[in-house]
């Protein structure tokens, strides 16, 4: 398989732009853009399949620029929000279709449809109309459709946005082990925080026009570099204290940050953990399934704190108006 590469790319349109100094998708990985709508994901995707040409900068496959090269010589699969299926063709149509503009002998483009047809689970479904189809099985046909070419790099753009909550996370456990099962290099977008920790080696959160930070999922959710990727990716804690020798402290609640002056703590509701004492106050809760969120005051400033039902020392019916917190893990943000 390929690593893709963008260098310095800048494009740009009356009121956008959208610029990316260095991103890497390495060999074999499966990377995510993640971001809110308008961000750029849909852009950066479509430069990397060569749709979109950047004003400025390089994108490489394998070291090699691919800039003047069109879609179809860049060996990619590409599969879309909207499934984009020929409505007059059949399943096996739909998937052989790349393959007989190639030109391929019949007998090979059988064998390969096939095989597309077992890796996505629709054997049997092949003399189908996409109308005949759930929109989790026409969504299956794309991504066999995007496969059946053997792409070194595979891009698929909110493939699963317009599927119903169980077939998406059906479908993403199965798009990650087709990825895996065949090694291939992936750029994966969508604005679904969930759906990004789930399926990604790694991921590239977007802020308008630009990457905000690049990481493995829990070291962006626990690590965030900045308020926007801590914001994007779950509840935050983040707390403006001043440390003074090299302590931040509100209240009994102390952070080592190591430095002087202002800084910003973040720290997520899990990472919170009470017991019986007179710290703080509670000055409400809310039950989720199986866990409880804690409201906190502490000096005037409100902290999350969230735990297992069964990990609380108290029950909820004996709620204390009262609790010590303990925080076991947190970062310091950059400055803005
Ligand atoms: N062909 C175009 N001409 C002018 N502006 C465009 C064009 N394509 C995209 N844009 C603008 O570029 C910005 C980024 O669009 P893009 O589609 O990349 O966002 P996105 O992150 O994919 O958003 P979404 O989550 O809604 O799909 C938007 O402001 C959009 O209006
Ligand atoms: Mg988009």
């Amino acid at each position: 398989m390929v690593r893709v590469e963008l260098k310095g790319v800048l494009k740009e349109w009356e009121d956008f732009r959208l610029s990316i100094e260095r991103l890497k998708v390495k060999d074999s990985e499966f990377l995510t853009l993640l971001g809110p709508s308008g961000c750029g994901k849909t852009t950066t995707l479509r430069m990397i399949a060569g749709f979109e040409k950047p004003e400025r900068g390089e994108i490489l496959f394998d070291g090699r620029p691919v800039n003047d090269l069109p879609p179809y010589e860049r060996g990619i699969g590409i599969v879309f929000q909207d499934y984009a299926l020929f409505p007059h063709m059949t399943v096996f149509k739909n998937i052989a279709f790349g393959l007989e503009m190639k030109g391929l002998p019949r007998a090979e483009i059988e064998r390969r449809v096939r095989w597309a047809l077992e890796l996505v689970g629709l054997e049997g479904l092949e003399n189908r109309y996409p109308e005949q189809l759930s929109g989790g099985q026409q969504q299956r046909v794309a991504l066999a459709r995007a496969l059946v070419v053997e792409p070194d790099v595979l891009l698929l753009d909110e493939p699963l946005s317009n599927l119903d909550a169980k077939i998406r996370e059906r479908l993403r456990g199965e798009i990650k082990r087709i990825q895996r099962e065949l090694g291939i290099t992936t750029v994966y977008v969508t604005h679904d925080q969930e759906e990004a920790m789930a399926v990604s080696d790694r991921i590239a959160v977007m802020n308008v026009g630009h990457v905000e930070q690049v990481g493995k999922p829990l070291e962006l959710y626990y690590r965030p570099k900045t308020e926007f990727v801590a914001r994007f990716l779950g509840l935050s804690n983040i707390l403006e204290l001043k440390a003074e020798n090299g302590r931040a402290c509100l209240g009994g609640l102390c952070f080592d940050v190591g430095r002087e002056g202002k800084v910003r703590i973040f720290f997520r509701p899990e990472s919170v953990y009470v017991r019986p004492g007179d710290a703080v106050e509670v000055l409400d809760y809310e039950l989720l399934p199986g866990r409880i969120r804690l409201k906190l005051e502490i000096e005037g400033s409100v902290i999350l704190a969230e735990r297992f039902l069964d990990e609380l020392p108290f029950g909820v019916e004996e709620m204390p108006e009262r609790v010590d917190v303990e925080v076991r893990s947190f970062s310091v943000l950059e400055a803005e």
